[in-house]
């Protein structure tokens, strides 16, 4: 599944804010067009206003997602720092959630690095541990830290 170009630009616009460039997370340009054009992958944005962004407007947002058979991969979810703590990650999640659940997936899984603010929201929506891979992400100073794999059920 492809991409409208205009919705990579929004995407590439809180990629380029959301990431702290300390982990060497953020993806480029190429990376993201390339996942959408191998196919099974899926973007959601959503506006500062928690609905969709019209066409033009500005994203908060978005969540990058990977279908394989019955299982949702969430490969990527940022809000730019200007809008964070009103939540709009948790209306993002609901929509991961909801759209995963519409098309027959039984559960979304993610990697995350360990300390990630993010762990209390995807705690707070039954994201559980399943497994650790130790010394997966190097920062950039050199510092090895430990992958965490999260699983939510939708059964
Ligand atoms: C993770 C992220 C998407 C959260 O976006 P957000 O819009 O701020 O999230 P919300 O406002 O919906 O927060 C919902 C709840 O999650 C928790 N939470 C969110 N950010 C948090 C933080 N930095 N520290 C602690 N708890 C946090 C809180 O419980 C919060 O509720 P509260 O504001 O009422 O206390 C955002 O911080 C981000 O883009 N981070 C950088 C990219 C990233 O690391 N993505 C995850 C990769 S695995």
């Amino acid at each position: 599944m492809t991409a409208p170009t205009d919705d990579i630009d929004r995407i590439m616009a809180v990629m380029q804010t959301a990431f702290d460039p300390a982990y060497g997370e953020a993806w480029n340009r190429r990376q993201l067009e390339d996942a959408l054009l191998l196919g099974r992958c899926r973007t959601l944005l959503i506006g500062p206003d928690g609905a969709m962004p019209p066409e033009g407007g500005p994203a908060a947002g978005f969540a990058l997602l990977r279908t394989t058979l019955d299982e949702e991969e969430l490969l990527l979810f940022a809000v730019d720092p200007r809008w964070r703590r009103r939540g709009l990650g948790a209306a993002l999640l609901d929509q991961v959630i909801a759209t995963a659940r519409a098309g027959g997936c039984s559960r979304i899984m993610l990697e995350m690095r360990e300390g990630n603010s993010a762990e209390g929201l995807y705690r707070a929506f039954a994201f559980l541990p399943m497994g650790r891979r130790p010394k997966y992400y190097r920062t950039l100073d050199g510092q090895l830290l430990d992958a965490i794999t999260c699983a939510c059920s939708l059964a």
